[in-house]
């Protein structure tokens, strides 16, 4: 059985065939009607529980769309709708729900739910994202630099803002992937020193400066994310101390010509990211966007019939 939990429990070899089959079932579905299903329907008869305790646009949508896609079917319910909500047990929810369904997404509020979660579960379990990671998201964005043309293996990306959820899953990636991974974040918001060591003596190549323009000088890509995260409760000190850190059209002159920006969304224009960038001609956020419907395929076929 196979947990989608943290990208640090994949192998090169996952990753590339997680990279290689969204691209193949994104081309070949190509001008579809987007509820048809693939040819293979290669998850014909299966169900996919989805939980949230925290919102959700991108996530939702593309992994009920990508289960329909895939010949299943999905079933969304927020923590709070559920007895979950109530006090009821993670690892009672956990078994109860694995004599139902297939496999079962979360977004979760702590990292520790999803993983007593998934000890108790007997079917396999997927990060929809929790406050530690969002393997999802980074799947979909490695995904959306090589359409770019960018070859992982030796590139440069800067992730420039809050050392937060999504930052620690292109930690996580680094080493599977082979880019070097440049972060810049102010003091108090910087990712955890622990993960950042167990990521490099994985072989991960992370490079920590305090300098934004340091981290986008030569980069292939630049990342940010908002600056307040779901479950962040210290709005203004964390405005304060990231706004030096914002990605405007002056940052982004200093990286690699025709380098690529990502945004996980949702945006928040004129804290992390001008409007400029974010529409300009080098942002790949829709691409990025859509690229979560075909990485998910990938990650729950990956799951359930590899
Ligand atoms: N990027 C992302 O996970 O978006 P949602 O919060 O809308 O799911
Ligand atoms: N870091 C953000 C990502 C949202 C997709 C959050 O956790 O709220």
């Amino acid at each position: 059985m196979k947990h989608f939990l943290t990208l640090s429990d994949l192998s090169a070899a996952d990753l590339r065939a997680l990279l290689d089959a969204a691209h193949a079932r994104k081309t070949a579905r190509a001008g579809r009607p987007k509820g048809a299903p693939d040819d293979d329907a290669a998850l014909a008869g299966h169900t996919l529980a989805m939980i949230f305790e925290k919102s959700s646009t991108r996530t939702r949508f593309s992994f009920e769309q990508a289960m329909r896609q895939l010949g299943g079917s999905a079933i969304v319910a927020t923590a709070d709708q559920m007895q979950l909500g109530r006090g009821e047990p993670v690892k009672d929810t956990a078994r109860v729900l694995s004599r139902y369904v297939d496999a079962v997404l979360l977004r979760v509020n702590s990292h520790d739910t999803l993983a007593e979660f998934a000890e108790h579960a007997t079917v396999p379990i997927v990060n929809g994202l929790s406050d530690y990671n969002h393997p999802c998201q980074i799947v979909a964005d490695l995904m959306t630099l090589e359409e770019r043309g960018l070859t992982l293996e030796g590139a440069r990306l800067a992730w420039i803002g809050d050392g937060n959820n999504v930052a620690m899953s292109f930690v996580n990636a680094a080493a599977l992937a082979g880019y070097t991974l440049v972060v810049a974040s102010p003091k108090g918001y910087r990712l955890p020193e622990a993960d950042v060591a167990r990521a490099r003596e994985a072989g991960a190549a992370i490079e920590i400066v305090d300098d934004p323009d340091a981290a986008a000088a030569g980069a292939d890509a630049l990342v940010t994310d908002c600056f307040v995260s779901m479950g962040d409760l210290d709005y203004e000190e964390r405005v304060a101390a990231l706004s030096p850190f914002a990605l405007d059209e002056d940052r982004l002159a200093k990286a690699a010509t025709g380098a690529t920006v990502l945004h996980c969304l949702p945006a928040y224009r004129g804290q992390e990211i001008t409007d400029g960038v974010i529409e300009g001609p080098q942002s790949a956020v829709w691409d990025e966007a859509e690229n979560r419907l075909h990485a998910q395929k990938a990650i729950l076929s990956w799951c359930l019939m590899d």
